[in-house]
């Protein structure tokens, strides 16, 4: 059944591997039924190479419009030094993060057949525009041998509240309804407290959901020892990053990962991408994993309310994975998107 909808994705392919898994990306999602509107966005490092434009305002603007954004990887080759650090970082990807209010960053770890932790099923809910990513912090007296840097973490409590509120509610429609906060509040006694304050406060409106807490060192070893303990994280910012990596090389790699910033009061599009960066060593090559934005496009369709649709491509990826497990050679970019359409 094919549905033609007028729903407008605007598509950042970006750099290196990016455009690659994108294109497998749309192809799986016209096979699933899903006619979107698609336009595509020059931005990136090569796009800031040649042009200088990070993202300009009205560029902005425009995305404001879509119904998601669907982006592979920007960055330039590792140990490129064109494009100055944290450039494309701060100016594009959590520039988009804050300006659009994509306040969760979902990321669903599915084990795969091969993996070390081939059975785990878990989210983790990570705060995206917040803490140490706010961009709290400064230099004083650089480049002298008194120089001080300070990064201050940030945390509010209504952001707090309404990321926990999020990871509350995503817990309570799932069979296990467990959920973990992970933070390190012996430490940090300021963010950590607020943290469970306000989770303790939130907890008492799902009282269906049972609430854990681990130190987030801790939690580094139960995900790798004991990752069935887990069925829903939340997080902040910065561990959120650091815990979905090992999560992602826990349940397949991370070419597996998916991820969907989320703007869950919908005032404007969410953004969905892989967990994973341009790798412009094996761009141009075909050996790139699509299996990540495919997984985030089928994220996509769940939010744009084509729940149906995105339940066959998670399938398809599962009934292909259990075929083809972790770690055996990988037939190229275009086989495995053909393989998932295939499938559905
Ligand atoms: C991620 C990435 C980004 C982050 C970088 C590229 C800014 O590592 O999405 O996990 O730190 O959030
Ligand atoms: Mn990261």
């Amino acid at each position: 059944m094919s549905t033609r909808t007028s729903q407008r994705v605007a598509v950042i392919g970006g750099d290196g591997i990016g455009p690659e898994v994108t294109a497998e990306a749309l192809k799986v999602v016209a096979a699933a039924g899903v006619q979107l509107e698609t336009t595509d966005f020059e931005l990136g490092a090569a796009h800031y190479l040649a042009s200088g434009d990070v993202l300009p305002d009205a560029t902005l603007e425009e995305l404001r419009g879509f119904d998601a954004i669907l982006l592979g990887a920007v960055g330039p080759p590792v140990g490129s030094t064109e494009v100055p650090n944290g450039l494309l970082e701060r100016g594009l990807l959590l520039r988009l993060r804050f300006e659009l209010d994509l306040y969760v960053n979902l990321r669903p770890f599915t084990g795969t057949p091969g993996a070390p932790a081939p059975d785990c099923d878990f989210v983790v809910i990570r705060e995206n525009t917040e803490g140490t990513y706010a961009g709290e912090g400064g230099f004083l007296r650089k480049g002298t041998p008194y120089e001080v840097a300070t990064q201050g973490s940030v945390n509010t409590r209504m952001g707090v509240e309404r990321c926990l509120r999020f990871a509350f509610e995503l817990a309570a429609g799932r069979p296990r309804q467990q959920l973990t906060l992970v933070h390190k509040t012996n430490v940090l006694t300021f963010a950590g407290d607020l943290w469970q304050r306000a989770a303790k406060d939130v907890a008492a409106e799902y009282p269906g959901v049972r609430l854990d807490y681990n130190h987030v060192d801790a939690a580094c070893i139960y995900l790798v020892e004991q990752p069935g303990r887990y069925d829903v994280i939340v997080t902040d910012n910065l561990f959120g990053d650091i815990l979905t990596d090992l999560a992602g090389a826990i349940a397949g790699g991370i070419g597996f990962a998916a991820s969907a910033n989320l703007n869950p009061a919908r005032t404007g599009p969410s953004l969905f991408e892989p967990v994973h960066g341009a790798a412009h060593d094996i761009a141009g090559t075909g050996t790139a994993n699509p299996l990540a934005a495919i997984r985030s496009a089928a994220l996509m369709l769940d939010h744009l309310g084509h729940a149906e649709a995105a339940e066959r491509v998670f399938k398809a990826i599962s009934i292909y994975l259990a075929e083809h497990p972790a770690g055996e050679p990988f037939p190229s970019t275009v086989a495995v998107g053909d393989a998932i359409v295939e499938r559905l």
